[in-house]
């Protein structure tokens, strides 16, 4: 059966000493719920992170990665440089990604495959802008960009796949998604999935919801049958609404 997750994508926020001091207040707290929770520093911190919840069960996660083994891309990180430092898990796709730094889903299906063949995981996020939404086209946009990104993989790839829907409206806006909105959108990915991979694999896929998730509305959008979790931007950088969200299963 699928999992449910909780993930806090700290975005480009926290420098080494706060990120020391987020770190120990997570450390303090208690998973209640049955949900796995990651943490996305930037990555100068990843190696502190990965260090200082050794024993914890939190993992920590990277918010990016190229598709290349190694060579002359300057500014970036690839794969065996995360694992080097026990990071399995990245983010992939995030709409301030493709928005700022031109990330398509032909580059975003060569990361996908990049990680699989390193044997890392992914949480894949993807998302209607405003304007698709106003038009009625939130379904094709993001029929076509999960399809683009992700429908050329084998079913046995899907093991190591979490998809994030994240309208893009709803990212820092203060404005969620109502949580009728959030489970019309992802019982329709997990319909598309299945479509195409047949019941078994849509069923045990983790699908997160993200935009605006806080500890008032978090409970909410969790309890629809189709939403498995969250990707958390700004309720993830204060360790009480964090944690708030973790427990809200
Ligand atoms: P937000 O960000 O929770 O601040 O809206 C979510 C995300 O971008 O992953």
């Amino acid at each position: 059966m699928r999992k449910h997750i909780v993930a806090g994508n700290w975005k480009m926020n926290n420098d080494l000493p706060s990120t020391q001091a987020l770190i120990s207040d997570l450390k303090s707290k208690e998973i209640t719920s049955d949900a796995e929770v990651m943490i996305a520093p930037t990555f100068t911190n990843l190696f502190h992170g990965v260090e200082a919840l050794k024993d914890s069960p939190i993992e920590v996660i990277a918010q990016n990665m190229h598709y290349a083994a190694s060579g002359a891309y300057t500014g970036e990180v690839n794969a065996d440089m995360l694992k080097s430092i026990a990071v399995n898990t990245v983010i992939l796709g995030h709409s301030e990604r493709r928005a700022y730094y031109n990330e398509t889903d032909d580059s975003l299906a060569k990361k996908v495959d990049t990680v699989l063949e390193k044997g890392m995981r992914t949480i894949f996020c993807f998302g209607e802008e405003l304007q698709d939404r106003k038009d009625g086209n939130h379904f094709s946009v993001v029929e076509s960009q999960i399809k683009n990104g992700l429908f050329h993989l084998d079913g046995a790839a899907w093991s190591s796949i979490v998809l994030a829907y994240e309208p893009v409206w709803a990212i820092g806006t203060g404005e969620t998604a109502s949580p009728e909105q959030a489970q019309e959108m992802h019982a329709f990915i997990r319909t598309t999935i299945a479509d195409t991979y047949g019941n078994d694999i849509a069923d045990n896929v983790s699908i997160l919801y993200g935009g605006s998730v806080k500890p008032a509305n978090a409970q909410e959008i969790f309890s629809k049958p189709d939403v498995d979790g969250g990707l958390i931007g700004g309720a993830a950088l204060n360790a009480d609404d964090f944690f708030a969200i973790v427990n809200a299963f």
